[in-house]
């Protein structure tokens, strides 16, 4: 194999073999081929992007660096669901376990917070003791037995997505539909589920803005799921103002056990009803996802996806009183209101920024070194759209000894856009089927 011969061919037009497609890759993950070579490869196809036949192959590839699930043995399917990132989205926390309590299985593999946005391990993680650094057979075995289970990547699930990130992070690489698409999709592929329910977000706060590249990733996504055997579709949902009122880890899970017990913020509660229920109705285990929607609903209302992720933070080592009392939630020491700079209703023009004020005060990362601070962060006061006046408080910073404070103050400022009738898009802009 000449990785810079298949390099070059790309560089001028050509479309890759699978054969070369499997080589390059192959080559990469054995640390045959070197990083600035795979780089350059990368670049190449961020700029021409991929027949649909090399994004297949590609994706393929990734998957067949590492190893693959399977729940076929569970007598019930499995599902799941994948958000393309936000601001406060911490949808995955009440929905795999209403899911679970519908009687759908749900084996999660998430991620950490990357750029302005949060991460499910990093808030879930907030909660004291509990691991998602799961063994690949503890991961198997809970899910077995607790309906679903939470976990980070592992060294042996799809190893070239763990580098060929890492690299794309480190250079620049990362908004391109196809490396993003094959990314996603070769993880939840080794998951082994039944069907994928993917939440592309659009707005301010995403990673693709605008609603047309939102859809045209989702459709990429969709086929090259269908293409592999995976049922999928897509809704797409606002990131033009921030998920819920929490924003920050351990602060969204205190929101996400409100939205368990059957409160907690309405935008919250829909999104986790309509992703959920399009899972259960993906799998046949409801006739469609508006039938699906109720039951998640009821699963939340009555109290059987509150037990089930009770039953998951024991199961993952963590202290399930803190889902009784979020009170042992660890909580930031100091917390300053921050006024409504003016008369009007709650808009933003950037929700990225107040992603990044988070980071600003700790709970975020900068490096992939960095600590993350669980109890630091921002809740809203108001409703995005809702009337304020100036000088009423408006939001708190939940920081710790000031650190960070100032910069968030400002990205804050930067985020807000509080005036006569703020834009705010549908909270379910569309349903994408391919
Ligand atoms: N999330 C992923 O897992 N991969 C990407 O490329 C982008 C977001």
């Amino acid at each position: 194999m000449d990785a810079r011969a298949i390099l070059r061919r790309k560089r001028d037009g050509a479309e890759l073999t699978d054969a070369e497609i499997e080589a390059f890759l192959a080559g990469y993950v054995a640390g045959e081929v070197p990083d600035y070579v795979a780089s350059a490869l990368l670049a190449v196809i961020f700029v021409r992007g991929m027949s649909a036949r090399e994004l297949e192959a590609w994706t393929r590839a990734m998957l067949a660096s590492g190893r693959r699930f399977r729940f076929d043995g569970l007598g019930r399917p499995a599902a799941d669901k994948h958000s393309t990132g936000g601001v406060g989205d911490k949808v995955s926390l009440p929905l795999a376990p209403a899911v679970a309590a519908c009687g759908v299985a749900v084996p999660m593999i998430s991620g950490r917070g990357l750029g302005h946005t949060g991460g499910t391990l990093d808030k879930l993680e907030s909660i004291p003791g509990l691991r998602t650094d799961l063994a690949p057979e503890r991961f198997q075995r809970l899910v077995a037995e607790v309906g679903f289970a939470m976990a980070g990547q592992t060294a042996d699930l799809v190893p070239a997505d763990r580098k060929l990130y890492a690299l794309r992070d480190a250079t620049g690489l990362v908004e391109s539909i196809p490396l993003v698409a094959s990314s996603i999709l070769s993880k939840k592929l080794a998951e082994g589920i039944d069907a994928l329910v993917l939440d592309v977000k659009y707005g301010s706060g995403a990673f693709f803005p605008d609603p047309e590249r939102g859809a045209e990733l989702a459709r990429t996504m969709i086929g090259l799921a269908r293409g592999m055997g995976l049922s999928a579709l897509a809704l797409q949902t606002a990131m033009d103002r921030p998920l819920g009122r929490a924003v920050g880890n351990a602060l969204e899970v205190r929101e996400s056990i409100e939205c368990l017990r059957g409160g907690g913020p309405d935008d919250l509660r829909e999104l986790v009803c309509a992703l959920g229920g399009a899972m259960l109705a993906a799998v046949g285990a409801e006739p469609d996802g508006e039938a699906g929607a109720l039951r998640i609903g009821r699963a939340l209302d009555d109290g059987s996806a509150l037990e089930r992720f009770g039953r998951m933070v024991a199961a993952q080592g963590g202290d399930a009183r803190a889902v009784e009392e979020p009170a042992r939630l660890p909580a930031a020491p100091e917390c300053e209101v921050v006024a409504a700079p003016a008369d009007g209703r709650l808009g933003w023009r950037d929700v990225s920024e107040l992603g990044r004020a988070v980071v600003a005060l700790g709970g975020g990362r900068r490096r992939l070194e960095d600590a993350v601070d669980p109890a630091v962060g921002v809740v809203l006061l108001s409703g995005s759209g809702a009337e304020v006046a100036r000088g009423a408080p408006l939001l708190e910073l939940h920081h710790r000894a000031g650190r960070g404070l100032a910069e968030a103050r400002e990205r804050i400022g930067r985020a807000l856009a509080i005036g006569p009738a703020p834009e705010l898009g549908p909270l379910i802009l569309a349903r994408v089927e391919g």
